[in-house]
């Protein structure tokens, strides 16, 4: 299971995120490079985790027209990375688009919903009608009948989102403590073997991983916790 662990490289120091990787290659399957982070590093920090025998998530949550969307999409198909994100709220247009741009690639591309730092009253604001539980159920759905191939998404919202898209949608999970861990400016946490028991396909780790004493036993607890809920009938 370790290799459905994502570990976010949540800093600014292209220096730090490598010796994260160095430390947690051989540990877990995939590293989040995302807005804070490539800027700085840009495309030969990706480079250079790939080099490491990881794989990239480049978290860049793209949204714009969809002419755009899909040159951004063949950008990051072009570095190689696993996984990249779109906002599903651009539209099925541009859902497709950057779908139609990864196609027959290596890369998935993921739709965002709804940001877990929205509530209703931030939806109404905006302009939206609908509730956030309801709103992230149908982005979601619109994502995948534009061809999207995973969502990233709240682990409250995982067994919804499985029941409801089936089992061929990547479905990508933050916000995971392990029992013992403080659960930091997360407010709705779960843990690693409830995620996977509710349907979660990848976790996405920060801290807990990054900043624990020993990383590389933090990352192995996450995969045996993991393992113990694929393993449980
Ligand atoms: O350190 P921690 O495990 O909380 O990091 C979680 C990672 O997942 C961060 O990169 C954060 O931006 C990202 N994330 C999140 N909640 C979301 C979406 C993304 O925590 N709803």
């Amino acid at each position: 299971m370790k290799d459905r662990i994502i570990v976010a490289l949540d800093t600014d120091s292209p220096d730090k995120a490598l010796s994260t990787v160095a430390a947690l290659a051989g540990e877990v399957g995939l590293f989040k490079v995302g807005m804070e982070l490539f800027p700085r590093g840009g495309p030969r920090l990706v480079e250079k985790i790939r080099e490491a025998g990881s794989r990239i998530f480049l978290d860049l949550k793209f949204h714009d027209i969809p002419n755009t969307v899909a040159g951004a999409v063949k950008s990051a198909v072009a570095l190689g990375v696993s996984f990249t994100t779109v906002h599903a709220a651009g539209g099925k247009a541009m859902l497709a688009a950057a779908a139609e741009a990864a196609a027959g690639s290596g890369t998935t591309i993921l739709a965002v919903t709804v940001l877990t730092s929205l509530d209703d009253a931030d939806l109404s604001n905006i302009g939206y009608a609908l509730r956030t539980g309801d709103a992230v159920t149908r982005l979601a759905s619109l994502a995948v009948e534009a061809g999207i191939g995973g969502i990233v998404c709240s682990a409250k919202e995982v067994a919804t989102l499985r029941a409801r898209l089936g089992g061929k949608v990547t479905l990508v999970t933050p916000g995971v403590r392990l029992p013992e861990d403080s659960v930091g400016d997360q407010k709705r946490v779960v843990t690693p073997y409830d995620a996977i028991r509710a349907g979660a396909d990848y976790l996405v780790v920060g801290r807990p991983i990054t900043k624990a004493a020993d990383p590389v036993a933090a990352a192995r607890k996450f995969a045996a916790e993991m393992k113990r809920a694929r393993l449980n009938p």
